[in-house]
């Protein structure tokens, strides 16, 4: 018998998929169908600053006098006017009372006394966990990182002072040195690390020279990073590692799992293949275990961490990089296209 189960931020999942935070689960239809194809989790869309303040001002005429709110927000995502605060945490708690399985709740404030009134209030809805989005667009030529990270460590304990479920975050990419970022958020006693948010970038539509704001879904390529920093991470902090970015079947769990993931957070690939695609992934996993001989998750996980490999030279380390780079084999299967090849986009 195949044991899938694991534990994330101290509490026992049945597997490893969580379906992050997204658009989807607004829809209570959608909350019990990502449960019947065996999601072990579900996050609830964030509930934003701007909508913990709409209660007091008209949102869109006065957003500009608040320097450090991301107006991308508002246009990413269109029903936030009609959902203030109060009817977001009447919409988490129906959801909660719909699943069996754990429902995560998901902050992403700007004002200290916001993170902390709201994730007060929302561990009062009967969440298993909050999770602390802590998407930040820099904005401000001036501001060091060590004060974004102090403000980031800083909400982190305070929100730990007034709620007693665990508290996760989830963080960008972006840090100057990532690694000690996580271990200062893990002293402060962060449960479990959602590494790494996808942060939604502006396009530019050349015809009619102006900006558009697509969803821009990842794609499997995307999922770099977020497997590098498993396997550093695996087994050197307290708190669980959750993978997410660019998850998008069986195959990339298995990997987020031997790098030295406890959990994965999926989204981009459940708008693209359908909610059925979580038992895809559930069954691949299950399918590759029994080829392989594994019981449980705990038989190989981190099997492919920095920890466990720290003998070869080249994964994990500076060494890799340079022997990608310079050694000429890596390249020879490579050929530059000729003009013939090309498609008009790629011409231009
Ligand atoms: C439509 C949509 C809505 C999202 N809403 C939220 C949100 O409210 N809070 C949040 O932390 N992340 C949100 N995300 C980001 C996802 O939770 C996830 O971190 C990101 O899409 C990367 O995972 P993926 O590669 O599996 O899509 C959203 C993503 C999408 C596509």
């Amino acid at each position: 018998m195949i044991d899938l189960s694991t534990k994330y931020m101290g509490i026992t999942l049945k597997n490893p998929i969580i379906v992050g935070a997204s658009n989807l689960v607004q829809d209570v239809k959608n909350l019990k169908k990502l449960e019947q194809v065996g999601a072990s989790a579900i996050v609830y869309k964030s509930l934003f600053e701007e909508q913990i303040q709409l209660e007091s001002l008209e949102m869109q005429n006065d957003l500009e006098s608040y320097e450090n709110w991301d107006p991308e927000h508002a246009t990413l995502f269109p029903d936030l006017e009609h959902a203030g605060p109060a009817e977001f945490l009447m919409h988490l708690k129906e959801a909660r009372e719909v699943l069996n399985i754990p429902l995560f709740a998901s902050l992403n404030a700007v004002y200290e006394a916001s993170w902390i009134d709201y994730a007060k209030k929302i561990s009062e809805t009967g969440v298993a966990g909050i999770e602390l989005n802590f998407y930040h667009h820099e904005n401000d030529f001036d501001k060091t990182s060590e004060q974004i990270e102090n403000e980031q460590l800083h909400i982190l304990k305070k929100v730990k002072e007034v709620v007693n479920i665990p508290v996760s975050v989830k963080l960008s990419p972006y840090y100057t040195n990532t690694l000690r970022m996580v271990k200062q958020l893990d002293r402060a006693g962060a449960d479990a690390f959602i590494m790494f948010n996808r942060l939604f970038q502006p396009d530019i539509d050349i015809e009619k020279e102006e900006h558009h704001f697509p969803y821009n879904f990842s794609s499997r390529n995307d999922n770099g990073l977020a497997l590098r920093y498993a396997g550093l991470l695996h087994s050197k902090i307290r708190g669980s590692i959750c993978s997410n970015t660019g998850i998008h079947s069986g195959s990339d769990v298995i990997k987020m799992l031997l790098a030295g993931a406890d959990a994965v957070q999926v989204v981009s690939t459940i708008y693209r293949k359908g909610i059925s695609h979580i038992a895809t992934m559930l069954g691949a996993l299950e399918e590759w275990m029994i080829e392989n001989g594994y019981e449980s998750l705990s038989d190989f996980k981190g099997k492919l961490s920095s920890k466990k490999t720290q003998h070869d030279l080249f994964t994990y380390k500076r060494a890799q990089y340079v022997d990608i780079l310079l050694k000429s084999e890596n390249f020879n299967k490579y050929h530059p296209k000729s003009e013939g090849e090309l498609t008009r986009e790629e011409q231009w």
